[in-house]
Formats: C-alpha cells, structure tokens, sequence
C-alpha cells in the first residue's frame, strides 16, 4: 500500500494498491458525511468493477445509488453532467451525501463537475481505473466538461476527498489507453524528475502511479488554481491540443497529441536556444517506447491559429512550457505575433 497527502485547505489522502476497489467502502466511510452514495460509471468500466465497489459500500452500512453513462470523450457533455445531476436529485441526494467517480479521466471528471454544482457542492471521491486518470486527473480538482466549440471549456474547481488507486484495474485497460496515460508520465518525469524518466520503463504499475502522482501532487500543493507552477503542466498541450483539434479528434488520442506537442515545442526550443542538443532526441526515444507516434503531417501554420484559440491564452500573450533539460522546465511568455517564427525552426520536422 502506498499512500499520499495532497495539503490544501481542505487536505486528501490517495492510497495506491492493487486490489483496493473490493475495501473501499472502508475508507470511504472515513470521508462520507451522509450514508448515501451515488456511483457514478460509464458503460465500459461498471460492468467490469461495479459489482465489487457496490458490495464493498453496502458492507459498510451504505445506501448505493448507481448511474451510468455511455463511456467515450465524445459523450463528455454538459447534457451528461446534467443528466448526473437528475440521478443526484431523483434519488433526493442531500448535502451530506456523496458521489464516487468510478472511473478514468472522462469519469473523474464529469463526476466531480456534478458534484460540484448540485447544490452548489456536494463531496466527491475519485475511485480511479485507468491509467491516465491514476497518474493525473484524479488530483488536483480540476473537473467539467467539453462543449460544442472545444475540450473541457466549462468545469470548476472542485478536490475529491479520497482518491483510491488501484493498479490491477490496468489489466483490462485497452493498450492504446495505457499508453495514452504513458505519455503523461513521461510528460511529468520531463517537467520535474529525471530520475522518473529515466526508470519509466523499469517500474512497476504501482511505483510508476506511485512516482507519477506525487509529482502531481507537489505541483498542486504550490498552485491549486494554475497561477503559475500549475502551468508546468500543461508542456505539450497548446500544440497537442491544435493536434487534436486539427484531426478532429479522430486521428491521436490526448496522449498521443500531447506527445507529438512535447516534442514540436522541444524541437523549436532547441532552435531557439532555450535547451540542451538532444533533448528532442531523448523524449522521442521515450515515446517510442511505449508505441505513441513522433510524427505528424500537420503544418505549423495550420497548428498556430489552434494554439492561439487555446484556452492558456493570456489576451495577447501565449505561455509556452519548455523543457530546458530532462527534469526542468519553465514558462516563457512571448506574444501572440511572436508564435510563428518561435516555431518556424519546428517546420522542417513536420514535414
Ligand atoms: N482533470 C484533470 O486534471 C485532467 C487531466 C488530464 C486529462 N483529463 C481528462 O481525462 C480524460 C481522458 O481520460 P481517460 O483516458 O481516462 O479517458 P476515459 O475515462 O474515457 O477512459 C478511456 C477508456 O477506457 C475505458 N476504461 C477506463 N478504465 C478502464 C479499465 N480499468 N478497464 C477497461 N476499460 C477502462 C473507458 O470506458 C474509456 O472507454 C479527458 O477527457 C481529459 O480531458 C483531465
Ligand atoms: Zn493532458
């Protein structure tokens, strides 16, 4: 068993260990004001899990209430959120009462969105399943949902409890998810440990969660609402996201993306002086380890209108994360007119 703090106003714990699903009415009942809970699930992961997370809450004296909604990115919705919010209401939920998000990240997140709003806040505990949501979304209490016009444009700020890992639940995670996940580990061993980069593919499943977590974890603790510290985060994500957006969010996964972000931004960082030679060579050989793509056939000047509808946009200001070496990382604000020839050294890769 392994176990972190998260120390914020309102602290949580998260335990990592294989098998915890089927104790964690135990540790919920720690947490849980009321006596009724709400499981809410997709239709990939209930009816994997469901059944032991149920019992497990009735044993210890809980009313288990269940909703479950259609699993997949494309069903992040506010119309899903609201549908949640019925099932809270209909089951006349009050606010000592809780939500447990069985789940990866689309769960995690949509969960706490509506439990964020309903009543203008109930508490919420992250039951995480994949290996995206185990590594980073089931921390720091960033939870919504997509819109019509972009990913994850509404949500609010909400901590879980308790965030419960349990690492045997990645047995039945399709690979290409897995890997997905992977892609934020190695995102997080470049921002912040060079010691977790380079054991990455070394560890086992609990000590990679384990590492990859509390670097999540100390990131959060300094900068709960992405002042400053928080935006390390988000290296490879304004040019992962136009990668995203550009492929209408069929051809690359988030992970993927993100990946191919980390190294386009590390490509034109190293053209523009800001990191050692090599750095791009060292994360490419990461990625293909774990099978995610390291290249791509977008334009930069198809990606740059993307990046500057990115939602990290300051008024005429972009904050780029970079890698300076394997294990540090910095902001670099430059303006918007800028972007173009900050990337122009990135062009020749992308084609
Ligand atoms: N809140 C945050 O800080 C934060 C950070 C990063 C990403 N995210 C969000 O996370 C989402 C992506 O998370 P994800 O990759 O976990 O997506 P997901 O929740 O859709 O899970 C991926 C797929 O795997 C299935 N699945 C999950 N666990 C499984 C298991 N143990 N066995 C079998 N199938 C399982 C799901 O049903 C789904 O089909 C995105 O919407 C992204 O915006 C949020
Ligand atoms: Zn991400």
């Amino acid at each position: 068993m392994k176990q972190l703090t998260v120390e914020l106003e309102k602290s949580y714990n998260i335990f990592i260990e294989n098998g915890i699903l089927y104790s964690c009415g135990k540790y919920i009942k720690e947490v849980c004001r009321g006596n009724r809970i709400m499981i809410i699930s997709d239709s990939n992961v209930f009816p994997i899990y469901g059944e032991r997370v149920v019992k497990s809450l009735e044993e210890e004296g809980f009313v288990v209430a269940v909703h479950i909604f259609p699993a997949g990115e494309e069903n992040k919705q506010l119309s899903a959120v609201s549908k949640m919010m019925c099932a809270l209401a209909d089951a006349c939920f009050s606010r000592t009462d809780m939500v447990a998000a069985l789940g990866g990240g689309v769960c995690g997140d949509m969960a706490g969105f509506a439990a964020a709003m309903y009543m203008r806040g109930i508490d919420f505990v992250q039951l995480s399943t994949s290996l995206l949501s185990d590594i980073d979304s089931s921390v720091g209490g960033k939870t919504g949902c997509d819109l019509p016009n972009g990913k994850n444009l509404v949500g609010a700020f909400h901590q879980p409890k308790l965030v419960l890992i349990d690492p045997k639940t990645l047995d039945t995670l399709d690979k290409r998810y897995y890997n997905d996940g992977m892609a934020e580990a190695i995102k997080h061993g470049i921002i912040k440990s060079k010691a977790l980069f380079e054991s990455l593919p070394l560890l086992s499943n609990e000590e990679l969660i384990y590492k990859s977590i509390d670097i999540k974890r100390a990131v959060v603790e300094k900068d709960e609402k992405e002042s400053g510290e928080r935006k390390l985060l988000n290296f490879g994500h304004t040019l992962g996201h136009a990668i995203e957006k550009y492929y209408d969010f069929k051809k690359y996964s988030h992970g993927e993306a993100v990946g191919l972000g980390m190294l386009l931004i590390t490509k034109a960082a190293e053209e523009n002086g800001l990191c050692e030679i090599g750095l791009y060579e060292q994360i490419e050989a990461a990625l293909a380890e774990f099978d995610l793509p390291i290249t791509c056939d977008a334009a930069i000047g198809d990606l740059i209108p993307l990046c500057l509808n990115d939602k990290k946009r300051r008024s005429d200001k972009i904050d780029l994360v970079i890698a300076s070496e394997i294990g540090k990382s910095f902001v670099h604000s430059i303006s918007c007119d800028e972007l173009e020839d900050f990337l122009r050294g990135a062009d020749e890769w992308m084609n």
